[in-house]
């Protein structure tokens, strides 16, 4: 079994290959491999572990249906074409769970943050704007009781959502396919439509995959349906959100603020509008970037590959209507 890995990972899935006597190449040039060099480079292994934002399209699948397992790295997977994998019978692995408490870390830190104006006034020192002190000025707002609307509430959604119960007493609403009775009895939240959402939240976080379905949905319609007085926060992914109708809206005032750790495209052209508004603050898609949550990503990645090479099921699977 030869694996091939897109960017060098964390030391947990490395050791657990090397344990398991797998060998593997580790991709380590500081740049993207375009799809061709990807494809060729795979013709000689035997499993993939996809990391980042690799394009595991029809293209990459039909060229390469040699493939014993695709491992991504990620709990999302709208960068693979996973219909087209299970028609080749290839099993598709990501790494849910792990990465949930640090990514509801980096919503929080970005409401916070959008709140407090606070990457605007760390900028402000550096440029010597920190003069006469002005009681009524650079004034941020608080966040004690007022409402969090969630979209899409799985794992993510539900760490943000104690996040901000338990730190602020806040009201949690939220819109997704099915109920959540587990996070409607931990923390009193209520399924509401996703005009409501717009509507009532003073908070508005993102937590959904990018599908069809969910591409596009705060655009321009969504945002003049938001409080004035509202954040917008997406750590999901950038295409959830319109950027253009973002910076509308922020710049008539439709909302108050943004918070993004995801961007489209990505990485954000240092040139945009967004990066100098005083109610937006831009991370480069850090949600998962702790020591012990890229470890536990490696981790599952790694045990998705020794499961194909045992002749196990994968153990964190995309799409387990392979094995019917
Ligand atoms: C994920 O797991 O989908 C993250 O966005 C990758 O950091």
């Amino acid at each position: 079994m030869k694996v091939f890995i897109t960017r060098a990972i964390s030391p947990e899935g490395i050791q657990l290959l090397q344990n398991a006597g797998i060998s593997f190449t580790q991709w380590t040039e500081k740049r993207e491999l375009t799809q061709d060099e990807l494809i060729s480079f795979c013709k000689n292994y035997d499993a993939l572990i996809s990391v980042g934002q690799d394009k595991i399209d029809k293209k990459f699948l039909t060229a390469c249906s040699h493939l014993k397992v695709v491992a991504q790295m990620a709990v999302g997977f709208d960068n693979i074409d996973v219909a087209e994998a299970t028609k080749l019978k290839i099993p598709i692995g990501n790494t849910p769970g792990v990465l949930s408490a640090a990514t509801a870390d980096i919503a929080f830190l970005l409401m916070l943050a959008v709140s407090r104006k606070a990457f605007f006034q760390y900028k402000s020192i550096s440029k010597g704007t920190w003069g006469y002190y002005e009681p009524t000025a650079n004034l941020g707002i608080e966040l004690h009781g007022k409402t969090l609307g969630i979209f899409g509430l799985g794992k993510i959604g539900f760490e943000m959502a104690a996040r901000c119960y338990h730190a602020y007493n806040m009201k949690i609403i939220y819109c997704n396919r099915n109920s959540n009775p587990f996070a409607e009895e931990k923390f009193e939240s209520k399924k509401v439509s996703f005009e409501e959402l717009l509507e009532q939240s003073d908070v508005l976080s993102v937590h959904t995959a990018l599908t069809p379905e969910t591409k596009g949905s705060f655009n321009i319609d969504a945002f003049r349906q938001m409080k004035k007085t509202s954040i917008f926060i997406n750590t999901a992914r950038g295409g959830i959100h319109n950027e253009t109708d973002l910076i509308t809206a922020l710049q008539d005032g439709m909302i108050l603020g943004a918070g993004l750790d995801v961007t489209n495209p990505e990485p954000m052209h240092p040139d945009n509008v967004l990066l100098n508004m005083p109610n937006v603050a831009i991370l480069p898609h850090i949600g998962s970037a702790t020591e012990e949550t890229r470890n536990a990503m490696s981790r599952l990645a790694a045990e998705n590959v020794i499961a194909v090479y045992k002749k196990e099921k994968l153990p964190h699977i995309v799409n387990p209507e392979i094995y019917k």
